[in-house]
């Protein structure tokens, strides 16, 4: 697969309150072209990655709003949906706009902007990722991934420490990463002392409410630091949770997976460094058996023991960034950030987060309640 990464960069993320969506896009859109080393002319395309704006901001029409905000007078641009993993599907659009041999250079764009709006208006546009049945339910994202972390529990008796311990992993990291919203490390008492969102989910087992922007550009052109796009692959499942056929996996996960190991010709193993997608702590515990890398089961376990831990890990670390839990979680940046992330990590310029000798990283970004999954396997 001919793309490269050539340029990224993200925003911090966090509440945000005096940064327009505008400012965002500016600061990280130009950030990789810096970082890439072009010019605003050299971009044939833009790709954004939004879920929000038009239900909070009323403002639809991204791709030409942002390709305005930014200079790419004549390029092609395009608004890419599909709730939390908005990102994600931009930057497989992205990838292949460049395969169709249609664009040599393009960037993608993903950006939220949340935390100017109502809680209760956030949570009812988030359902907008849902099934009719479950807004006519009154559920909510914490609720249905409550569900899925009852069942994880009732079948292979993960507990609520197990969960906890994601949250106090991904804390950690993210007290290490400057981009990140949280910077305070946390201990699994204080997780399991917060309050309850959705039983058995507490406040610190939640991602948070975000603002935030991330960019890459991607070309058919090589750079000697250069990191490869390998794969890059989409699945879907039911919008709602009462259609599966199994509420302990998600299966476009395991299928996005399978088809990009395929196309990167590698397997779960090969990998050195990932950003699996944990909206909730019980959505790590399920990505990390889903992609392969632990069977069903045992993933608990491995995370409370540090298997996937910065400075302790034998070999693959998960979510150096913090993950959507301690980085923050603004939907439409989230996928693009995840691998902004990988980036740093297999040019080693990672700093304290960096993992030793990573060559071979894997972004997992999930739509709603696992509807839609994407997976791009990076190279160094
Ligand atoms: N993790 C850690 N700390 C959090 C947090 C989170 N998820 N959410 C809020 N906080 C902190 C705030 O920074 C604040 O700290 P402070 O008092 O030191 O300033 C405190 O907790 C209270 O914040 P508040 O905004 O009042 O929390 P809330 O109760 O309104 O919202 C959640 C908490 C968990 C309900 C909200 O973050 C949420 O809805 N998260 C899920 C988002 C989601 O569904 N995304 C889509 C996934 S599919």
């Amino acid at each position: 697969m001919n793309v490269s990464i050539i340029g990224a960069a993200t925003t911090k993320f966090g509440e945000l309150w005096d940064v327009s969506p505008r400012a965002l896009a500016r600061e990280v859109v130009f950030g990789a072209l810096k970082d890439a080393g072009i010019e605003v002319r050299q971009i044939q395309a833009l790709f954004v990655g939004n879920m929000l704006s038009g239900m909070l901001g009323g403002q639809e029409h991204l791709g030409a709003f942002f390709a305005e905000e930014l200079g790419f007078t004549n390029a092609a641009a395009f608004k890419i949906e599909g709730a939390c993993a908005s990102g994600g599907l931009a930057i497989h659009t992205a990838v292949n706009g460049i395969l169709s041999g249609q664009y040599e250079t393009v960037a993608v764009l993903g950006v939220e902007k949340m935390t100017d709006h109502k809680p209760e208006d956030v949570a009812t546009a988030l359902m907008g990722a849902g099934s009719s049945q479950e807004r006519a339910a009154g559920c909510t994202f914490p609720g249905l991934y409550a569900i899925l972390a009852r069942m994880h529990m009732q079948e292979f008796g993960t507990t609520e420490e197990d969960m906890a311990a994601v949250a106090v992993k991904n804390h950690y990291h993210a007290s290490l990463n400057p981009n990140a919203q949280f910077h305070r490390p946390i201990t699994i008492e204080a997780v399991l002392k917060s309050h309850k969102v959705a039983d058995p989910l507490k406040l610190l087992d939640c991602s948070p409410i975000s603002d935030g922007a991330s960019a890459l550009v991607l070309s058919v052109r090589r750079q000697a630091s250069g990191v490869k796009i390998v794969a890059s692959s989409v699945a879907t499942d039911t919008l709602g949770l009462d259609q599966r056929a199994s509420l302990t996996e998600l299966q476009a996960t395991k299928e996005a997976a399978l088809r990009a190991y395929k196309q990167a010709g590698i397997e779960a193993k090969d990998i050195d460094v990932a950003e699996a997608h944990d909206c909730f702590t019980i959505a790590e515990i399920l990505a990390l058996e889903d992609l392969g890398f632990y069977i069903k089961g045992s993933a608990a376990r491995a995370i409370q023991a540090g298997e996937v831990t910065l400075g302790k890990a034998k070999k693959l670390v998960v979510n150096s960034s913090g993950g959507l839990k301690g980085c923050g979680h603004p939907i439409g940046a989230t996928g693009v950030k995840q691998v902004v992330e990988l980036v740093a990590q297999l040019r080693g310029t990672a700093g304290a987060r960096q993992v030793a000798g990573a060559r071979m990283g894997l972004a997992h970004n999930v739509g709603g309640s696992g509807a839609t999954a994407v997976v791009h396997i990076l190279k160094r």
